[in-house]
Protein backbone atom coordinates (compact mmCIF):
# COMPACT_ATOMS: atom_id res chain seq x y z
CA UNK A 1 0.00 0.00 0.00
CA UNK A 2 1.14 3.68 -0.30
CA UNK A 3 1.97 6.23 2.59
CA UNK A 4 3.50 9.52 2.24
CA UNK A 5 6.81 9.71 3.79
CA UNK A 6 9.20 12.27 4.68
CA UNK A 7 12.46 12.33 3.09
CA UNK A 8 14.31 15.37 4.45
CA UNK A 9 13.53 18.50 5.76
CA UNK A 10 12.60 21.05 2.98
CA UNK A 11 10.42 21.99 0.62
CA UNK A 12 7.39 20.23 1.15
CA UNK A 13 6.79 18.95 -2.19
CA UNK A 14 9.86 18.73 -2.79
CA UNK A 15 10.55 16.29 0.25
CA UNK A 16 7.08 14.17 0.35
CA UNK A 17 7.32 11.13 -1.46
CA UNK A 18 3.81 8.41 -1.71
CA UNK A 19 6.14 5.15 -0.89
CA UNK A 20 5.25 1.35 -0.99
CA UNK A 21 5.28 0.01 2.21
CA UNK A 22 3.93 -3.63 3.85
CA UNK A 23 -0.25 -3.39 4.64
CA UNK A 24 -0.94 -3.66 8.67
CA UNK A 25 -1.36 -7.60 9.05
CA UNK A 26 -3.96 -8.23 11.46
CA UNK A 27 -4.53 -5.98 14.32
CA UNK A 28 -3.05 -6.91 17.60
CA UNK A 29 -4.76 -6.79 21.10
CA UNK A 30 -6.98 -3.17 21.42
CA UNK A 31 -5.76 -2.46 18.20
CA UNK A 32 -7.84 -2.02 14.96
CA UNK A 33 -6.97 -1.48 10.94
CA UNK A 34 -8.47 1.62 9.87
CA UNK A 35 -8.85 2.21 5.89
CA UNK A 36 -8.09 5.87 5.06
CA UNK A 37 -10.85 7.72 3.21
CA UNK A 38 -9.83 11.24 3.25
CA UNK A 39 -6.81 13.29 4.67
CA UNK A 40 -6.58 17.16 4.76
CA UNK A 41 -3.71 18.84 4.39
CA UNK A 42 -3.28 21.60 6.61
CA UNK A 43 -0.51 24.71 6.87
CA UNK A 44 0.73 23.01 9.97
CA UNK A 45 1.84 20.08 8.10
CA UNK A 46 3.74 21.89 5.63
CA UNK A 47 5.43 23.99 8.74
CA UNK A 48 6.04 20.61 10.37
CA UNK A 49 7.83 19.39 7.41
CA UNK A 50 9.59 22.43 6.55
CA UNK A 51 11.56 22.53 9.88
CA UNK A 52 9.30 25.52 11.33
CA UNK A 53 7.01 23.49 13.73
CA UNK A 54 7.07 23.39 17.43
CA UNK A 55 9.02 19.81 17.13
CA UNK A 56 11.23 18.75 13.76
CA UNK A 57 10.21 15.45 12.54
CA UNK A 58 12.52 12.31 12.61
CA UNK A 59 13.80 11.61 8.98
CA UNK A 60 12.58 9.39 7.47
CA UNK A 61 8.63 8.80 8.97
CA UNK A 62 5.53 8.44 7.64
CA UNK A 63 3.72 12.05 8.44
CA UNK A 64 0.14 13.37 7.87
CA UNK A 65 -1.78 15.28 11.26
CA UNK A 66 -5.55 14.40 9.75
CA UNK A 67 -7.23 11.83 8.60
CA UNK A 68 -11.07 9.73 8.48
CA UNK A 69 -11.58 6.15 7.64
CA UNK A 70 -13.59 3.28 8.15
CA UNK A 71 -12.73 0.54 10.54
CA UNK A 72 -11.46 -2.32 8.69
CA UNK A 73 -10.65 -5.07 11.21
CA UNK A 74 -10.68 -5.27 15.08
CA UNK A 75 -8.29 -6.89 17.52
CA UNK A 76 -9.04 -8.88 20.52
CA UNK A 77 -10.10 -7.45 23.28
CA UNK A 78 -11.59 -4.13 21.13
CA UNK A 79 -14.73 -2.96 23.22
CA UNK A 80 -16.04 0.30 21.65
CA UNK A 81 -15.49 -0.19 17.79
CA UNK A 82 -16.66 -2.75 15.13
CA UNK A 83 -15.86 -3.17 11.78
CA UNK A 84 -17.68 -1.05 9.08
CA UNK A 85 -17.52 2.45 12.00
CA UNK A 86 -16.60 5.64 10.86
CA UNK A 87 -13.61 6.63 12.83
CA UNK A 88 -11.51 10.28 13.13
CA UNK A 89 -7.62 9.15 13.67
CA UNK A 90 -5.66 10.78 16.93
CA UNK A 91 -2.49 9.83 15.44
CA UNK A 92 0.27 11.82 13.60
CA UNK A 93 1.21 9.63 10.52
CA UNK A 94 -2.49 9.31 8.71
CA UNK A 95 -1.36 9.84 5.05
CA UNK A 96 -1.51 6.45 4.28
CA UNK A 97 -4.23 4.24 2.63
CA UNK A 98 -4.56 1.93 5.85
CA UNK A 99 -3.32 2.52 9.43
CA UNK A 100 -2.84 0.40 12.54
CA UNK A 101 -4.10 2.17 15.23
CA UNK A 102 -4.81 1.49 19.43
CA UNK A 103 -8.48 1.99 20.11
CA UNK A 104 -7.60 4.92 21.77
CA UNK A 105 -6.26 6.72 19.03
CA UNK A 106 -9.45 6.69 17.49
CA UNK A 107 -12.55 8.94 17.76
CA UNK A 108 -15.91 7.28 16.82
CA UNK A 109 -17.94 8.96 14.57
CA UNK A 110 -21.72 8.88 13.62
CA UNK A 111 -22.32 6.94 10.80
CA UNK A 112 -24.04 9.44 8.79
CA UNK A 113 -20.98 12.10 9.04
CA UNK A 114 -19.30 13.00 5.35
CA UNK A 115 -15.64 11.34 5.78
CA UNK A 116 -14.48 14.42 3.79
CA UNK A 117 -15.91 16.94 6.07
CA UNK A 118 -14.59 14.78 9.37
CA UNK A 119 -10.66 14.71 7.96
CA UNK A 120 -10.90 17.82 8.55
CA UNK A 121 -12.66 17.85 12.27
CA UNK A 122 -9.59 17.00 14.07
CA UNK A 123 -7.62 20.45 14.11
CA UNK A 124 -9.38 23.21 12.40
CA UNK A 125 -12.71 22.83 13.84
CA UNK A 126 -11.46 21.73 17.04
CA UNK A 127 -9.48 24.80 17.74
CA UNK A 128 -12.41 26.93 16.28
CA UNK A 129 -14.36 25.45 18.86
CA UNK A 130 -11.98 26.01 21.95
CA UNK A 131 -10.87 29.42 20.80
CA UNK A 132 -14.36 30.63 21.02
CA UNK A 133 -15.70 29.23 24.51
CA UNK A 134 -12.20 28.68 26.29
CA UNK A 135 -11.01 32.71 26.82
CA UNK A 136 -14.12 35.16 26.65
CA UNK A 137 -17.72 33.96 27.53
CA UNK A 138 -19.16 35.45 24.72
CA UNK A 139 -23.13 35.27 24.22
CA UNK A 140 -25.65 35.68 21.63
CA UNK A 141 -25.91 39.35 19.90
CA UNK A 142 -22.18 39.95 20.99
CA UNK A 143 -19.36 40.13 18.06
CA UNK A 144 -15.82 38.49 17.54
CA UNK A 145 -12.84 39.89 15.01
CA UNK A 146 -11.13 37.27 13.80
CA UNK A 147 -8.16 37.30 10.83
CA UNK A 148 -7.67 34.87 7.94
CA UNK A 149 -11.22 34.71 8.31
CA UNK A 150 -11.44 32.26 4.60
CA UNK A 151 -8.95 29.81 6.13
CA UNK A 152 -10.53 26.39 7.35
CA UNK A 153 -10.44 27.71 11.52
CA UNK A 154 -11.93 30.66 9.99
CA UNK A 155 -14.84 29.25 8.25
CA UNK A 156 -15.59 26.78 11.18
CA UNK A 157 -15.44 29.75 13.69
CA UNK A 158 -18.21 31.93 11.26
CA UNK A 159 -20.20 29.12 11.27
CA UNK A 160 -20.31 27.81 14.97
CA UNK A 161 -21.17 31.65 15.88
CA UNK A 162 -23.34 31.82 13.65
CA UNK A 163 -25.02 28.95 15.34
CA UNK A 164 -25.03 30.20 18.87
CA UNK A 165 -25.98 34.19 17.76
CA UNK A 166 -22.40 35.63 18.01
CA UNK A 167 -21.13 37.99 15.58
CA UNK A 168 -18.32 37.44 13.88
CA UNK A 169 -16.21 40.72 12.18
CA UNK A 170 -13.95 38.87 9.30
CA UNK A 171 -10.68 40.56 8.35
CA UNK A 172 -9.33 38.78 4.86
CA UNK A 173 -6.83 40.28 2.47
CA UNK A 174 -8.87 39.81 -0.43
CA UNK A 175 -11.99 41.30 -1.74
CA UNK A 176 -13.18 38.51 -3.47
CA UNK A 177 -14.18 37.07 -0.14
CA UNK A 178 -16.65 39.45 0.82
CA UNK A 179 -19.34 37.89 -0.68
CA UNK A 180 -18.78 34.57 -0.23
CA UNK A 181 -18.23 35.11 3.60
CA UNK A 182 -21.45 36.94 3.66
CA UNK A 183 -23.20 33.95 2.07
CA UNK A 184 -22.04 31.38 4.62
CA UNK A 185 -22.99 34.01 7.61
CA UNK A 186 -20.47 36.47 8.09
CA UNK A 187 -21.65 39.58 10.06
CA UNK A 188 -19.57 41.86 9.01
CA UNK A 189 -16.04 40.83 6.23
CA UNK A 190 -13.15 43.50 5.96
CA UNK A 191 -9.70 43.97 3.74
CA UNK A 192 -7.55 44.42 5.72
CA UNK A 193 -5.25 47.53 5.31
CA UNK A 194 -5.30 51.15 6.93
CA UNK A 195 -8.16 52.94 8.97
CA UNK A 196 -9.20 48.89 9.60
CA UNK A 197 -10.58 50.18 13.11
CA UNK A 198 -12.54 52.71 11.62
CA UNK A 199 -14.28 50.68 8.94
CA UNK A 200 -14.83 47.89 11.46
CA UNK A 201 -16.44 50.39 14.22
CA UNK A 202 -18.57 51.71 10.87
CA UNK A 203 -19.74 48.33 9.95
CA UNK A 204 -20.38 46.96 13.67
CA UNK A 205 -21.96 50.48 14.86
CA UNK A 206 -18.95 50.65 17.44
CA UNK A 207 -19.67 47.52 19.11
CA UNK A 208 -17.40 45.93 22.00
CA UNK A 209 -15.02 43.62 21.26
CA UNK A 210 -13.99 41.57 23.72
CA UNK A 211 -12.40 38.39 21.56
CA UNK A 212 -10.39 38.85 18.68
CA UNK A 213 -8.78 35.52 17.56
CA UNK A 214 -5.53 35.87 14.95
CA UNK A 215 -3.68 33.30 12.61
CA UNK A 216 -1.68 36.18 10.59
CA UNK A 217 0.82 37.27 13.55
CA UNK A 218 2.76 40.63 12.69
CA UNK A 219 1.23 44.21 12.26
CA UNK A 220 -2.35 42.87 11.96
CA UNK A 221 -2.73 42.20 15.56
CA UNK A 222 -2.04 45.97 16.43
CA UNK A 223 -4.67 46.72 13.79
CA UNK A 224 -7.08 43.85 15.97
CA UNK A 225 -6.17 45.18 18.89
CA UNK A 226 -7.39 48.95 17.50
CA UNK A 227 -10.70 47.08 16.81
CA UNK A 228 -11.25 45.87 20.39
CA UNK A 229 -12.57 47.23 23.23
CA UNK A 230 -10.54 47.90 26.81
CA UNK A 231 -9.75 44.82 28.80
CA UNK A 232 -10.01 42.57 25.21
CA UNK A 233 -8.33 39.28 24.83
CA UNK A 234 -6.30 38.24 21.42
CA UNK A 235 -5.61 35.10 21.21
CA UNK A 236 -2.90 33.64 18.52
CA UNK A 237 -3.14 30.92 17.38
CA UNK A 238 -1.33 30.91 13.39
CA UNK A 239 2.21 32.87 12.35
CA UNK A 240 1.00 33.55 9.07
CA UNK A 241 2.67 36.25 7.86
CA UNK A 242 5.82 34.95 9.53
CA UNK A 243 6.11 38.00 11.96
CA UNK A 244 6.48 38.41 15.34
CA UNK A 245 2.98 39.75 17.35
CA UNK A 246 3.03 43.30 17.57
CA UNK A 247 1.36 45.37 20.05
CA UNK A 248 1.88 48.83 21.38
CA UNK A 249 2.60 49.50 25.02
CA UNK A 250 -0.68 51.67 24.75
CA UNK A 251 -2.67 48.86 23.78
CA UNK A 252 -1.66 46.74 26.77
CA UNK A 253 -1.08 49.09 29.41
CA UNK A 254 -3.99 51.80 28.94
CA UNK A 255 -6.56 49.41 27.26
CA UNK A 256 -5.76 47.12 29.14
CA UNK A 257 -5.70 44.36 26.22
CA UNK A 258 -3.85 40.23 26.90
CA UNK A 259 -2.31 38.50 23.77
CA UNK A 260 -2.34 34.87 24.61
CA UNK A 261 -1.86 31.67 22.28
CA UNK A 262 -3.93 28.86 21.53
CA UNK A 263 -2.29 25.21 20.75
CA UNK A 264 -4.52 22.60 19.94
CA UNK A 265 -2.10 19.42 20.45
CA UNK A 266 -1.00 20.82 24.21
CA UNK A 267 -4.99 21.70 25.10
CA UNK A 268 -5.12 17.62 24.10
CA UNK A 269 -2.78 16.77 25.99
CA UNK A 270 -4.08 17.75 29.20
CA UNK A 271 -7.45 16.26 27.84
CA UNK A 272 -8.61 12.11 28.77
CA UNK A 273 -9.08 10.04 25.86
CA UNK A 274 -13.19 10.31 27.26
CA UNK A 275 -12.90 14.08 26.81
CA UNK A 276 -11.67 14.14 23.83
CA UNK A 277 -14.43 11.92 22.45
CA UNK A 278 -17.21 13.91 23.67
CA UNK A 279 -15.99 17.18 22.15
CA UNK A 280 -15.76 14.95 18.80
CA UNK A 281 -18.72 13.58 19.51
CA UNK A 282 -20.71 17.03 19.69
CA UNK A 283 -18.63 18.72 16.82
CA UNK A 284 -19.17 15.55 14.54
CA UNK A 285 -22.99 16.28 15.18
CA UNK A 286 -22.55 20.05 13.94
CA UNK A 287 -21.18 18.35 10.70
CA UNK A 288 -24.26 16.06 10.57
CA UNK A 289 -26.99 18.32 10.84
CA UNK A 290 -24.95 20.79 8.41
CA UNK A 291 -23.69 23.53 10.66
CA UNK A 292 -20.72 22.95 9.53
CA UNK A 293 -18.87 22.39 5.70
CA UNK A 294 -15.61 23.45 4.71
CA UNK A 295 -14.91 23.70 0.85
CA UNK A 296 -12.74 21.73 -0.68
CA UNK A 297 -10.73 23.04 -3.41
CA UNK A 298 -9.52 20.05 -4.84
CA UNK A 299 -8.73 15.90 -4.54
CA UNK A 300 -5.70 14.36 -5.20
CA UNK A 301 -4.55 10.79 -4.42
CA UNK A 302 -1.53 9.78 -2.60
CA UNK A 303 -0.02 9.20 -5.89
CA UNK A 304 0.28 12.74 -6.36
CA UNK A 305 1.27 14.00 -2.90
CA UNK A 306 4.03 16.50 -4.37
CA UNK A 307 1.20 18.02 -6.46
CA UNK A 308 -1.03 17.90 -3.79
CA UNK A 309 1.58 19.46 -1.37
CA UNK A 310 2.04 22.22 -4.25
CA UNK A 311 -1.78 23.32 -4.53
CA UNK A 312 -1.88 22.96 -0.49
CA UNK A 313 0.97 25.82 -0.13
CA UNK A 314 -0.55 28.09 -3.08
CA UNK A 315 -2.20 31.84 -2.25
CA UNK A 316 -5.53 32.51 -2.97
CA UNK A 317 -6.94 29.15 -2.94
CA UNK A 318 -10.97 28.97 -2.38
CA UNK A 319 -10.74 25.63 -0.08
CA UNK A 320 -9.07 22.77 1.21
CA UNK A 321 -6.82 20.38 -0.26
CA UNK A 322 -7.88 16.92 0.47
CA UNK A 323 -5.73 13.30 -0.50
CA UNK A 324 -7.96 10.31 -1.14
CA UNK A 325 -5.82 7.77 -0.44
CA UNK A 326 -7.81 4.97 -1.25
CA UNK A 327 -9.62 6.55 -4.49
N1 LIG B 1 -2.57 26.71 17.03
C1 LIG B 1 -3.30 25.68 16.64
O1 LIG B 1 -3.59 24.76 17.40
C2 LIG B 1 -3.77 25.65 15.22
C3 LIG B 1 -4.75 24.73 14.82
C4 LIG B 1 -5.23 24.79 13.51
C5 LIG B 1 -4.69 25.71 12.62
N2 LIG B 1 -3.71 26.54 13.05
C6 LIG B 1 -3.17 27.57 12.16
O2 LIG B 1 -4.26 28.28 11.62
C7 LIG B 1 -3.91 28.86 10.40
C8 LIG B 1 -5.01 28.56 9.39
O3 LIG B 1 -5.02 27.16 9.16
P1 LIG B 1 -6.12 26.54 8.19
O4 LIG B 1 -5.88 25.09 8.03
O5 LIG B 1 -7.44 26.99 8.65
O6 LIG B 1 -5.73 27.32 6.83
P2 LIG B 1 -6.18 27.07 5.33
O7 LIG B 1 -7.60 26.62 5.28
O8 LIG B 1 -5.15 26.22 4.65
O9 LIG B 1 -6.12 28.55 4.75
C9 LIG B 1 -4.93 29.29 4.74
C10 LIG B 1 -5.28 30.73 5.14
O10 LIG B 1 -4.09 31.46 5.38
C11 LIG B 1 -4.20 32.73 4.73
N3 LIG B 1 -2.83 33.21 4.56
C12 LIG B 1 -1.79 32.52 4.07
N4 LIG B 1 -0.69 33.29 4.11
C13 LIG B 1 -1.05 34.48 4.66
C14 LIG B 1 -0.37 35.69 4.97
N5 LIG B 1 0.93 35.84 4.72
N6 LIG B 1 -1.08 36.70 5.52
C15 LIG B 1 -2.38 36.57 5.78
N7 LIG B 1 -3.09 35.44 5.50
C16 LIG B 1 -2.43 34.41 4.95
C17 LIG B 1 -4.95 32.39 3.47
O11 LIG B 1 -5.45 33.55 2.85
P3 LIG B 1 -5.68 33.59 1.24
O12 LIG B 1 -6.86 32.68 0.97
O13 LIG B 1 -5.95 35.00 0.95
O14 LIG B 1 -4.42 33.03 0.59
C18 LIG B 1 -6.05 31.50 4.08
O15 LIG B 1 -7.00 32.29 4.73
C19 LIG B 1 -2.55 28.30 10.05
O16 LIG B 1 -1.58 29.24 10.44
C20 LIG B 1 -2.43 27.08 10.94
O17 LIG B 1 -1.08 26.74 11.23
C21 LIG B 1 -3.26 26.54 14.31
Amino acid sequence: MLAAELTAIGPAHDVVVAKDVPEPGSPGTGRVVVRVEACSINPADILLIEGKYAARPDVPSLIGIEAAGVVEAVGPGVERLAVGDRVLSLGRANWAQKLDLAETEVVLLPPEVDLEQAAMMKVNLATAWRMLTDYVPVGAGEWVIQSAANSGVGVNLIKLAASEGIRTVNVVRRPELIEPLMDIGADVVVVDGPELAHRVQDATGNAEIRLGIDAVAGSLVQRMGDCMAEGGVLVNYGLLSGDPCQLTADQVVFKGLTLTGFWLAKVMRGMSHGEISDMYAGLAQRVVDGTISVPVVARYPLSEIQAALKHAGTYGRDGKVLLRPNG
